[in-house]
């Protein structure tokens, strides 16, 4: 057991909070293995963050853009040099096998290669005014104090999605990490500090989601936050939506998925398997874009399931630092909801996919199992076919090795189908027809459309995010991002020298409105 002699804690204005509930975080793989003991902050803290980048933002904002763009660029290169480092604590405290937890750290170079050019641009627009003498522009403005809230399945990526355009953007940012991945977040938050950023200007709350979101609302009526970025469940993003409402803001949130994937009569069905492995058992199913429910259609159903099951009783699962398909689960609570899942299994559905259902231990074992089960939170891969509609598991996301299986007759159903749950993340289709492609494109309400490819797997520059129970339309990444972290300020400059009033000092040319040809 490795223990730390001072615990992780909160970090505020480039200084040590000392306070709060002692918490460790264990591996999941080794839960006798303590990873880190962490501080968790009471609301206070999270206010007092939000004061101390409320204090260095202004000085922050002032900084030309291409500076602070280079702070990116350092950021970057950092999280390079120390690329293994950081993936080996990711896949050590939350049990992400260490292949995912590479491309998740490549993610966060990605994203700082993508935003350190976006230092020298960052672009306005000059207009041309209806008026002589007169220039309009538009600037992007910061909007303030980021409070960026985050879960742990990806506990670097997604963070980075919110901390680098925003610091690029000249905001100044308290950040909130999973409270189960506190090691990794401090990680991250090292290599930002040591990029460069002055004190202040990213600060590191370690707390538990009461006491954030009573620090959140608290802050928010001090008027210290001017957005909210969250990632994390519907349940939560909603009340977060309520809270920022009641102060007119509208916060970045990147919530949940019920994600399809849809299998059509001509698609290539060995394809669409591999897609539905990787995207449903994939990081133990927790990802915000794991597939939720195959729709198949009934030509290829019996045959798709077939090979689909026969995949994932080959899978190999385990210890995440070797070669598996995934490992544990990425703590005990997100264990103990899927076992709950599991409830919602009814009389109709038939079971493939494993040696057992649940947990897997000596007495419920999975073949092939590498490593011991018993040392960590490892469960079964479970693919549950003859869903329909009205069944709960349907509706629900089931953050785990759960995947559902439907069958539909026609494109439109197909559409219906993925539709249904009322999500809106990501979704995919397996089609050799450009027809069927497209039409389920502009009929699917997903942010984001795979054709012949996973429901997983976004790319760092391509806006992301969902619709309906999965955000409220925000995108992450990419320029779109831009739009969450700055505000357009409209100027105009009049050097007539005297008063010209729009709309009722505009020259008006006049036509020949009789002319005929
Ligand atoms: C998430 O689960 O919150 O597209 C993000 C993907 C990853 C990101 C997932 N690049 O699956």
């Amino acid at each position: 057991m490795t223990q730390q002699a001072s615990p992780l804690a909160s970090r505020v204005g480039g200084r040590r909070a000392e306070g709060g509930r002692r918490q460790r975080s264990v591996d999941p793989a080794h839960t006798g293995d303590v990873v880190a003991e962490v501080l968790l902050a009471e609301p206070a803290t999270f206010v007092d963050a939000c004061r101390a980048a409320r204090a260095a933002q202004a000085g922050w904002a002032a900084t030309p853009a291409p500076v602070r763009g280079r702070v990116v660029k350092h950021l970057g290169r950092l999280v390079e040099e120390n690329a293994d480092a950081l993936a080996r604590l990711v896949t050590r405290e939350i049990g992400k096998p260490l292949a995912e937890a590479r491309g998740e750290v490549t993610e966060i170079v990605d994203t700082c290669d993508f935003f350190a050019g976006e230092g020298r641009r960052l672009y306005g627009q000059t207009v041309p005014s209806e008026m002589p003498d007169k220039q309009l522009f538009t600037f992007r403005q910061p909007v303030g104090v980021a409070a960026v809230i985050t879960a742990g399945n990806f506990p670097v990526a997604v963070p980075s999605w919110y901390l680098v355009p925003a610091l690029l953007c000249g905001n100044a940012v308290v950040w909130k990490p999973a409270e189960y991945a506190p090691a990794t977040a401090e990680a991250l938050a090292q290599l930002c500090w040591h990029a460069g950023l002055p004190d202040g200007v990213l600060n590191l709350v370690q707390a538990d989601g009461a006491a954030t979101f009573d620090g959140l609302a608290a802050a928010l009526d001090a008027g210290l936050v001017d957005k909210v970025g969250f990632t994390g469940s519907t349940e939560v993003g909603r009340r977060i939506g309520e809270l920022c409402g009641r102060h007119l803001q509208v916060p970045c949130l990147e919530l949940g998925g019920k994600n399809p994937l849809v299998v059509m009569p001509d698609a290539e069905l060995d394809l669409a398997v591999e897609g539905a492995l990787f995207s449903g058992f994939g990081t133990a199913g927790q990802r915000c874009t794991s597939l939720g429910t195959v729709i198949a259609h009934r030509a290829i159903h019996d045959e798709f399931l077939d090979r689909f099951a026969a995949a994932v009783e080959r899978a190999v699962l385990g210890d995440p630092f070797r070669d598996v398909l995934y490992g544990p689960m990425i703590d005990q609570r997100f264990c103990d909801r899927f076992l709950g899942w599991l409830e919602l299994i009814e009389p109709h559905h038939q079971v493939h996919g494993s040696t057992g259902t649940g947990r897997i231990t000596a007495a419920n074992p999975r073949k092939g199992f590498l490593g011991d089960p018993a040392d960590g939170l490892y469960c079964h891969p479970t693919i549950v076919s003859g869903v329909t509609a009205d069944d709960e598991l349907f509706r629900r996301e089931t953050f785990g090795p759960i995947v559902g299986v439907a069958a539909c007759d026609s494109l439109e159903e197909a559409v219906t189908l993925a539709n249904g749950p009322g999500y809106g993340l990501s979704a995919a289709v397996y089609t050799r027809d450009p027809a069927t492609a497209f039409r389920f494109r502009a009929g699917v309400g997903a942010g984001m459309v795979s054709i012949n490819n996973s429901t997983s797997g976004a790319e760092a520059h391509l806006p992301f995010g969902g619709n309906g129970r999965s955000g409220n339309g925000s995108r992450q990444s990419g320029i779109w991002v831009l739009d969450q972290f700055t505000r357009w300020q409209a100027l105009n400059w009049d050097y007539a020298g005297r008063l010209q009033k729009a709309q009722m000092d505009v020259a008006d040319p006049t036509p020949d409105r009789d002319f005929r040809l």
